[in-house]
């Protein structure tokens, strides 16, 4: 089931201002390309972030650096200078006033790749299919865990076998523990009487910053949230799932499997919260 998105734009980007810069060189976004023999092409080797840019400023950007910095070192490759980073990301923001997608790569051939486009449309995610995520494992059993690799063939996959279930996304699962993880492309929390439940990173999953957001919301607003593993099975008494990423709201899902979810005041909360939190922070 898909419906359209209500997330309201400031302004869409104008595709005159979509723009690539390629190791410190501009072009517009259309132009740009990578050698076929680059190693983030040939292989996906690479760690990558995508940033929300609201009303032309990049949300917690450096946070998003910290984590870029985080995925290099865990794929064993040296990060660019992050001033390098900073300045192009400046440059493609330069006399930007709209909300878009900023994304940074960087690439095992050396390559730095930041880019400026349009926010996705994309249909609001209301159901989930759980799907194991074998490639999902703890810091302590594989040392990429968690990174933001350029490798999303399996989360990709994962998705597309939820859309064939009928789904409009998945809910990954650890196997074969079953532990609720994360989306292929998003953070997930659930609320169950009240007390908000976060799946930790030490499961091996991203250290989601939109997700970060609604956890520092939550405990402004005096939410209880719990860092912990919880089995697929504990959605069966929970009230609300709430998913969320860097380019999207927080968004209430309404079905996952067969356990439905009706009011969520949480999510809406939240979802509030974060919007004017992207608007109005200072930079
Ligand atoms: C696997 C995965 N988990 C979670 C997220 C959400 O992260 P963020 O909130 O930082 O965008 C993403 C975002 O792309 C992701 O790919």
């Amino acid at each position: 089931m898909t419906i359209a998105s209500s997330e309201p734009h400031a302004a869409p980007l104008p595709a005159t201002r979509q723009t690539a810069r390629i190791n410190g060189v501009s072009c517009p976004l259309a132009d740009a390309a990578l050698a076929v023999t680059d190693a983030g092409v040939a292989r996906g080797d690479g760690a990558f972030e995508t940033v929300g840019v609201w009303g032309g400023r990049a949300f917690r950007l450096e946070d998003h650096l910290d984590r870029l910095e985080a995925s290099a070192a865990a794929i064993a490759l040296d990060p660019p200078p992050r001033e390098d980073l900073l300045a192009d990301a400046r440059a493609v923001l330069d006399g930007v006033a709209a909300d878009a997608a900023l994304r940074l790569y960087v690439t095992a051939t050396g390559s730095r790749i930041v880019t400026l486009s349009a926010l996705p449309e994309r249909g609001t995610v209301r159901v989930l299919s759980p799907q194991p995520a074998p490639w999902i494992q703890p810091p302590a059993a594989y040392h990429p865990a968690g990174a933001k690799t350029m490798s999303y063939g399996p989360n990709m996959t994962a998705g597309r076998l939820a859309v064939r279930d009928g789904a409009d996304d998945a809910l990954l699962i650890s196997h074969p523990d079953a532990w609720i993880l994360e989306g292929p492309t998003f953070g997930v929390v659930f609320a169950s009487g009240g007390v908000l439940h976060a799946p930790s990173v030490d499961l091996g999953i991203v250290d989601s910053i939109s997700r970060r957001t609604l956890l520092e919301i939550a405990g402004d607003r005096g939410i209880e949230v719990l860092y912990g593993h919880w089995p697929l099975a504990e959605l069966a008494t929970a009230d609300e799932v709430i998913i969320s990423s860097s380019l999207r709201p927080a968004t209430a899902v309404a079905r996952v499997g067969s356990w439905t979810f009706g009011e969520h005041p949480i999510a809406d909360l939240l979802d509030r919260e974060l919007r004017k939190r992207r608007r109005e922070f200072s930079s």
